[in-house]
């Protein structure tokens, strides 16, 4: 069975002062379940404090975004073996903000994924339509698209090691969620796609994000298809991730 995945995107957000806080008040209040693995991406530059902070806890690590190279000449940038030497397990990859605000394409998620793949991370794959793809009728399209142009890149054996996490762009961040059924809808279709990419296609977790709180988690993690969810907002407060987390056991 899949692991139930819970991840915290804190995106630009917190101080050193929070940062601790918010990791101190998580650790102390998590409940370990050996069925479901929580995945912390804080910014970059508190990787090294989340390190230290989690070193005697079961919660991973994960970075919010990657260069598709290793190394080289990429001003303000951080690669896969960087984060990785600060104990990354996971890399957000394509997250809509990314495609959105720094004009990602599917070709360019497609090779920050294998960037992650290549160096030891797991990426978590982000599609998602956004108001006015979905108003056209065209959401399974768009998220199938994207999510075609990574999986045409990535052998079956990958299957084992990537997530991939449905966020429709209108609910990120909106308190408008999708609801339990429009999610499973296109969690289903996902699904679909992915065992036509490889029969190892069960394996990879997917998840929901875009408004997740603890008053919509539970119903949305009793969906059949899907298994974890990607929490931003709600992340930054210790009460409501961890109430999250406790909706969250199979
Ligand atoms: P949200 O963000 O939970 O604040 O809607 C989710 C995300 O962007 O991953």
């Amino acid at each position: 069975m899949r692991p139930v995945l819970l991840v915290a995107n804190w995106k630009m957000h917190g101080s050193r002062a929070s940062v601790d806080a918010l990791v101190g008040r998580i650790v102390e209040g998590v409940v370990p379940d050996s069925g479901t693995e929580i995945v912390l991406c804080p910014p970059a530059l508190y990787l090294w404090r989340l390190e230290q902070l989690l070193a005697n806890s079961t919660l991973r690590l994960g970075v919010q975004n990657i260069h598709e190279e290793a190394q080289g000449a990429f001003t303000g940038e951080i690669s896969a073996p960087m984060v990785r030497e600060f104990g990354c397990r996971y890399a957000i990859v394509g997250h809509s903000e990314r495609r959105q605000l720094y004009a990602e394409s599917d070709e360019l998620v497609a090779r920050k994924s294998m960037a992650a793949l290549r160096h030891g991370l797991k990426p978590i794959v982000c599609v998602g339509e956004t108001v006015t793809e979905r108003d056209a009728g065209l959401t399974l399209s768009v998220v199938e698209r994207q999510l075609k142009a990574v999986l045409e890149r990535l052998d079956s054996e990958d299957a084992a090691r990537i997530v991939v996490a449905y966020e429709p762009v209108w609910a990120i961040g909106t308190g408008r969620s999708a609801s339990a059924d429009e999610a499973q809808q296109v969690h289903g279709s996902i699904w679909q796609q992915l065992l036509a990419w490889t029969a190892r296609g069960w394996a990879v977790p997917l998840l929901y994000g875009g408004s997740v709180k603890p008053d919509n988690s539970a119903l949305l993690l009793s969906q059949p298809d899907i298994d974890g969810v990607l929490v931003g907002g709600a992340s930054l407060d210790a009460e409501q991730f961890l109430a999250i987390c406790t909706t969250a056991k199979r």
